[in-house]
């Protein structure tokens, strides 16, 4: 919904199409998942612990209209800010631990683009719900769950709540006791689950990204039963 270090948006599309009515993502970010395409339409409840993140979904769920977002000032190239939802325009995993922050080209024509598709998609959020805390935190529902930590190691590094905070080996275990099905990123540093790959992206310097999955659901597994008892 906004510019955010580490968001899916533009590979949201490589990503398997929800198989219930319900989305959970227990690590919202600016929640690009369940916004691709026709999947905001049901039901989508996110978690986040920082809670300057969580404060934006707030605001964008209750209280933000098209002519409020339209109305927030734009940005002047050397001017600085102090509010979080201009900072994390910056296109910098550093972004989290700056308080100020000078405008630079890149943050003015972000936040220009984030202004104008937040206005004209907020419709879209206003059935969501927003829960700001911990990933444990999320209701034991069955749903489609869409599960984006912080990636282990570097990448992960940057968030306020980062990859060195996260018990990866705890996380496995919680995601795959979820009811539904699971769809988990990690970046190439993943171990700790079974994934697999998904892409490789382009990196700055020649460098490339890769994003792995893993996939598991409880669908399956149950056709699998259901057909295995009938032989
Ligand atoms: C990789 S980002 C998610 C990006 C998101 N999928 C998107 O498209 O924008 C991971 C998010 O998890 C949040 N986070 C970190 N630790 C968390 C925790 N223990 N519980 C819930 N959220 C957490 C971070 O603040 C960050 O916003």
């Amino acid at each position: 919904m906004f510019y955010y270090y580490g968001r899916k948006k533009q590979i949201a599309k490589h990503y398997p199409s929800p198989n219930f009515d319900r989305i959970i993502e227990p690590f919202a970010g600016s929640a690009a998942y369940s916004l691709y395409g026709e999947k905001w339409k049901k039901e989508v409840i996110l978690i986040e612990r920082d809670e300057r993140v969580s404060g934006i979904w707030e605001w964008l769920i209750n209280e933000a209209t098209p002519s409020k977002i339209k109305n927030l000032p734009d940005l002047s190239i050397g001017e600085k800010s102090s509010e979080f939802l201009h900072i994390i325009h910056a296109a910098t995993k550093m972004a989290f631990h700056y308080k100020t922050i000078k405008v630079t080209p890149v943050l003015a024509r972000n936040w220009e683009i984030s202004k104008r598709y937040m206005s004209e998609n907020i419709y879209k959020v206003k059935h969501w719900k927003i829960i700001n805390g911990d990933y444990t935190l999320a209701p034991e529902l069955e749903a489609t769950w869409f599960i984006d930590p912080p990636y282990k190691e570097d990448a992960g590094r940057g968030y306020r709540y980062g990859s060195k905070l996260i018990d990866y080996k705890k996380l496995a275990e919680w995601a795959k006791e979820r009811r539904g099905e699971v769809i988990f990123c990690e970046g190439h540093c993943g171990d700790y689950l079974p994934f697999t790959p998904l892409l490789e992206l382009k990196g700055v310097a020649g460098k490339t990204n890769k994003e792995v999955i893993y996939y598991q659901s409880e669908r399956s597994n149950k056709q699998l039963e259901l057909l295995q008892l009938s032989f």
